[in-house]
């Protein structure tokens, strides 16, 4: 399932001083927050390390990339905050440690705890009250998960390999040793060796052009989490987009890609008009090969997207406009822990929907806005088929449970609903204010569930009271599914298209022919694929396949929705599109349901099972964990017995 998940409690950060008592138990550490005086507790499932008792501050890190091993040889420094402890602890997965060195000893003791599959291993270093850094020598493994490596025939150019990381939501720890929970911010230095021809870029300040020396350097002023580090390395060329805007991509791919965000620059200025000032200095996108597992991800500075937004006409890059509202909502303003995520989501797509519609208009943000609703309602009735219906609440509990694992459209979408229901009810202009004043008192610090609805409280809702009575924001936030007071969204776009599906295919009273297309977006057809009744059969898939070519469409939105229609009707005449898109695309929220959709039958079992032995290389960790959990629980029984059977 795609259930992200995570951490429990009340975790904490902002720059507090290390005064806790020493006898406080370890995981409900009452800390002051020094930046707001609060006190706060400190919980946080998903993190070995203890911030309250010893907290970093800052990074300085070198890494060499390897390509031939597959492996970073890296030396981590650590400053760290001022604290009266004698320990510092780092999260650590699959790490070799080499060397550690303290700032007042020049090796110093540690210890390397026990290796647990989903949090691996604490790194515990002795120190002392005047210890102000720790330098820590290591080497990852090929197999870290953060980390992806591409041969030079799975990019786009063949001739370069290529790296790149993925931190969130706790990778981070797997290629640098970190306190690994989004409650600690650092910045960072830092020296990257690149192979010769191959550039780097992090989420910091970055080169445009190659060096000779084949080092670059990179900067990192503003304090962000671990889950916010990222490192790309392979064969990349820069282009300007606007005065704070540009992209890189590998070089057959530069003119394409610099076409596509061609508005990128006018989100950013529409994003600062509504929300205030953007506070990273630039924001550039890298394009990764389709083996990046997430369609983008908001690394500060420098957006990481999937190569299957670029479509030629700008229709997919709402995305963009996603991961460049977590600029505010997720890089400034952080989810405390992962229970919290919807505060890092839903608060994005909320924005993301807001910079659509001031850039391409209502009709077009209602457009998508219905798209996703669809999306909402379809994973809802999994949630309670799976009787899973505790994951339909904003707040979570996922304590024990591997954040990783999967993402949930309650954090985005119910998220946003939520949002534009006090919008609808208190007013844009109130709303909008509201926002920005919180994106602004909040910047840099994190955010808990608890802490936003006290603020949401005395910021707006005590405006009216009576009227936030309606607003039934506790429902909202810690009630299951969609409460009655769930915004309505129109489009009369899309109605069209409900009338064509409704005429065409259930009263069957018009000739395909007669579906007039002039004039409709990507958008029309997605919600005209993603509508076709469940009553199709294969037949009537081939004339639409006909008349519309959905198995040679080139985008990958529209393909990603006729595949998983193909699989579950068994129209092969898709299948040899589709298994090339199963190969060649790694973006789990394509896979996911294509390959469910084929593993409801014994047959369609086996197929995806040989799909996914060829497509495994081109797949990232995170992807191959998710199809492999879905192959493994829906094995059909006579292939388990067959298998158990041959030992
Ligand atoms: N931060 C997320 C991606 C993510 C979430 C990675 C949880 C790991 C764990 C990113 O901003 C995101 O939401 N990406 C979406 C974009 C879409 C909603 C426009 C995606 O990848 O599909
Ligand atoms: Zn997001």
């Amino acid at each position: 399932m795609r259930l992200l998940p995570i951490i429990a409690g009340i975790l904490f950060l902002g720059t507090y001083s290390c005064k806790t008592k020493p006898t406080t138990p370890v995981n409900d550490q009452v800390v002051e927050d020094s930046s707001s005086n609060l006190l706060m507790q400190l919980n946080d499932p998903h993190s070995y390390s203890k911030p309250s008792e010893c907290k970093v501050s800052h990074l300085d890190l070198d890494v060499t990339i390897d390509f031939d091993h597959e492996i970073l040889v890296a030396t981590a420094k650590w400053h760290l905050a001022p604290h009266k402890g004698n320990k510092v602890i780092f999260d650590t997965k699959g790490l070799e440690i080499e060397k550690v060195r303290c700032s007042d000893n020049k090796t110093c003791k540690y210890q390397l705890g026990s290796n647990d599959p989903m949090m691996g291993s604490a790194l515990s270093i002795d120190i002392s009250p005047e210890t102000k850094y720790v330098s820590i020598t290591y080497k990852t493994k090929p197999e870290a998960e953060a980390l992806m490596w591409l041969q030079p025939e799975q990019t786009m150019g063949k001739t370069q390999p290529f790296m790149f990381t993925q931190s969130q939501a706790i990778l981070a720890r797997t290629w640098i040793p970190c306190q690994d929970g989004p409650g600690v911010r650092f910045t960072y230095n830092a020296r990257v060796k690149t192979p010769k021809g191959l550039l780097a870029a992090m989420s910091a300040t970055n080169p445009t052009t190659l060096n000779d020396s084949n080092i670059y350097h990179f900067e990192m002023k503003q304090p962000i989490p671990s889950y916010l580090m990222a490192l790309v390395c392979g064969n990349l060329q820069f282009r300007s987009v606007g005065s704070r805007t540009g992209v890189y991509a590998e070089p057959e791919l530069i003119d394409a890609a610099e076409y596509e965000l061609g508005k990128m620059q006018t989100m950013l200025e529409k994003a600062e008009a509504l929300y205030g000032p953007y506070l990273w200095e630039r924001y550039d996108v890298v394009f990764l090969p389709p083996s990046f597992p997430f369609g983008g991800m908001e690394n500060p500075r420098l957006t990481f997207a999937t190569p299957t937004i670029i479509t030629g006409d700008r229709s997919l890059t709402a995305l963009i406009a996603h991961e460049m509202a977590h600029s505010w909502s997720g890089n400034l303003v952080t989810n405390a822990t992962w229970n919290d995520f919807w505060l890092n989501e839903g608060f994005t797509v909320y924005f993301e929907q807001r910079i659509m519609e001031a850039v391409y208009g209502r009709d077009y943000s209602e457009m998508l806005a219905l798209l996703s609703y669809q999306g909402l309602l379809d994973e809802l009735e999994d949630f309670e088929k799976d009787s899973l219906i505790n994951d339909t609440r904003l707040k979570l509990d996922l304590e024990g449970r591997n954040p990783d694992d999967a993402v949930s459209a309650i954090a985005y979408d119910k998220g946003y609903l939520f949002l534009r229901m006090l919008e609808e009810n208190y007013g844009r202009t109130a709303f909008d204010a509201f926002l920005k004043q919180y994106f602004s008192d909040n910047a840099f610090k994190v955010m808990t569930t608890e802490k936003f609805v006290d603020y949401l409280n005395k910021n707006l809702l005590d405006t009216d009271k009576e009227l936030a009575a309606k607003c039934k924001v506790e429902e909202w936030i810690y009630g299951t599914g969609l409460p009655a007071n769930c915004p309505i969204i129109k489009s009369e776009k899309l109605a069209k298209i409900d009338q064509y599906i409704n005429e065409y295919f259930l009263q069957a009273n018009m000739d395909i022919g007669q579906i007039d297309t002039t004039g409709w977006t990507a958008h029309e057809y997605i919600y005209f694929v993603a509508n076709l009744p469940q009553s199709i059969g294969r037949e009537q898939m081939a004339v639409v396949d006909q008349y519309f070519h959905f198995t040679q469409s080139s985008n990958a939105e529209i393909l990603g929705k006729w595949f998983q229609t193909a699989a579950n009707h068994q129209y092969q005449q898709a299948y040899g599109a589709m298994e090339d898109f199963l190969i060649s695309v790694g973006r789990r929220k394509f896979l996911t349901p294509i390959y469910k959709a084929l593993c409801q039958t014994p047959e369609g079992w086996e197929l995806a099972q040989k799909i996914y032995t060829k497509a495994r290389p081109n797949y990232h960790a995170v992807s191959r964990k998710t199809i492999e959990n879905l192959l493994e629980k829906t094995q059909p029984h006579s292939v388990a017995q067959h298998k158990g059977g041959n030992g």
